[in-house]
Formats: C-alpha cells, structure tokens, sequence
C-alpha cells in the first residue's frame, strides 16, 4: 500500500479515533471517583463557608469533623436514620416519588414546585452543644434555581451566615449574591420577629440602619430585583411553615437530642 493512498489515510484516522477514544473513555472511568470526591469536597466547602468557618489551605476533610451532618425528616419535624447523610442526594430525592412532595402552589414561594420530604442539615456543637445549624435552601431567581445554605446561631434566629453555591443569574447584576460584602451584611440578621412569623426581608434599595427594623432586612441588589426578590421569597419558604420553622420551634423548645 503506498503512503498517500486513501486506504491507508482512512486506517491511520480509524486507528486514531480508536486510540482517542479509548483514552477518553478510560479517563473519564478511572477519574469518575476522583471527581465525586472532589464534588462532595467542594459542598463541605461551602457548608463550612457558610458557619464561616472555612480556612483556605486547611484539608476540608478535617476542618469538616467539626460537623455533624444528619437528615431531618420535615414531616415530623424529626431526624431520621432513613438514609445516610453522607450519600444523601436531596435533588434525586425530589424525582424519587417515595420522598417527593408536591408543594400546594399557595405555599410555593420559593416557586419550586415540589421538594424532598428529607434534608441533609449540618450541626456545627462544641461540648455536645449546638452552636451553629446549617441549612440547606434553594429556590427560583430571575434565570435560574438558586442553590445555597444559611447558618443560625444557636437561638436558631440569628444569621451567622448565608452564601449560595450555585446559581445561574446574571454576572454583575443577579450574580451579585455572590458579591463578598452582600454576603457579610447576613450576619447577625434576624430571620423570625418575636411573634415568631418570619419577618426577614430583602429590600428593593439600602438598609436603613437606624431603622428599629434594619435587624430583619437586608439589602438589595442594584438593578436586580427579581434576583434579590427570590432570595426573600425562598428564605420565606423554606424558614416558614413547610420548611424548617416546625423543627426549629421543636428544637426551641426541647433541645438537641443527638
Ligand atoms: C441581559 C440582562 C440580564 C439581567 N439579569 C438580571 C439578573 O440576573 N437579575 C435580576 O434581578 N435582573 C436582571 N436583569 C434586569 C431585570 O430584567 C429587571 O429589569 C430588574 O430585575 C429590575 O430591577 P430594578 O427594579 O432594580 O431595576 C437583567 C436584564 C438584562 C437586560
């Protein structure tokens, strides 16, 4: 066969895109593991971020043994041994017809449309005493489904921190939430007003800070408020009544029971 013929051209391309594609199909295998690790690596990382207790440079394995993950069933306001936390899939757990519910379309501020009945809550305790709870709250912006967790102190009202980890909202006007000095403003917000309805709120424009009300509001986001109008209404979802507010009233009043 000479060099140049087609037969021999069309051999060495076969045998490439053979060679090729077993390579890729071997990485793509053997990195598999790697990159589910990385993914459960990169959600300790932002539960730390947002119980702002994350150093950079530190293995977040370690610094995330200082958290105790469990799975709340909202149902009864319990926890639940029904799964492991450490593999619990809360977005599979919303098409897994055993877990899903359907939110009423009154109750579904965050418009969301169904959720899990199960949660994966992270508990941050020093001494066997809670300090921080960590929750994990999603709902729609103005582009996207919004992804984040928020972190009470332990009167289970007090903001200790609130950060979104995924979301798709425009860079420089929605994308604004991941803004570091937006995100500082959380802390030490109060998400429920004596009367124990929550009476946070996100407003269309800046914070009065001598307001008596300025403790439950937070700022809002230039020329993005459908954006900042999704974060109130999913922080009303899911700290109200179809959310974690029946488990936080429980927790008020019992305590932790590990
Ligand atoms: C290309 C483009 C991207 C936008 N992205 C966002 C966004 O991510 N979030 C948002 O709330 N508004 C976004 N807006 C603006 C909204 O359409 C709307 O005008 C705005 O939310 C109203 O906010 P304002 O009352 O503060 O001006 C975008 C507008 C354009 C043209």
């Amino acid at each position: 066969m000479s060099r140049d013929s087609t037969k021999k051209i069309l051999s060495v391309a076969f045998l490439l895109c053979l060679v090729c594609s077993v390579l890729v199909s071997a990485a793509a295998v053997l990195l598999s593991e790697r990159q589910e690790l990385n993914k459960i690596e990169e959600k300790r990382k932002n539960i730390l971020q947002a119980a702002g207790l994350y150093q950079a440079g530190r293995p977040v394995d370690e610094q995330f043994s200082q958290i105790e993950s469990r799975i709340l069933d909202l149902q009864t306001a319990e926890f639940s041994d029904k799964f492991d936390p450490a593999a619990f899939d809360s977005r599979a757990a919303v098409r897994d017809p055993q877990t899903r519910r359907q939110i009423p379309a009154a109750l579904d501020l965050a418009d969301i449309k169904a959720r899990s009945r199960f949660q994966a809550v992270y508990l941050v305790l020093e001494d066997g005493q809670l300090q921080q709870l960590i929750l994990p709250v999603h709902g729609k912006g103005l582009w996207s489904t919004m992804y984040g967790f928020i972190s009470l102190a332990d009167d289970l009202t007090t903001v200790k921190g609130f950060a979104f980890y995924e979301h798709g909202e425009t860079p420089g006007l929605g994308g604004e939430i991941d803004n570091p000095s937006w995100k500082q403003q959380w802390q030490g917000k109060k998400i429920y007003g004596d009367s124990g309805a929550v009476r946070i709120r996100v407003l269309k424009g800046k914070v009065d800070k001598t307001s008596p009300d300025a403790i439950y509001q937070a700022d809002g986001l230039a020329g993005s408020t459908l954006t900042a109008r999704g974060v109130d209404n999913l922080l009303h979802y899911w700290m109200g009544e179809d959310g974690y507010q029946p488990f936080l009233e429980r927790l008020k009043k019992e305590g932790i029971k590990l």
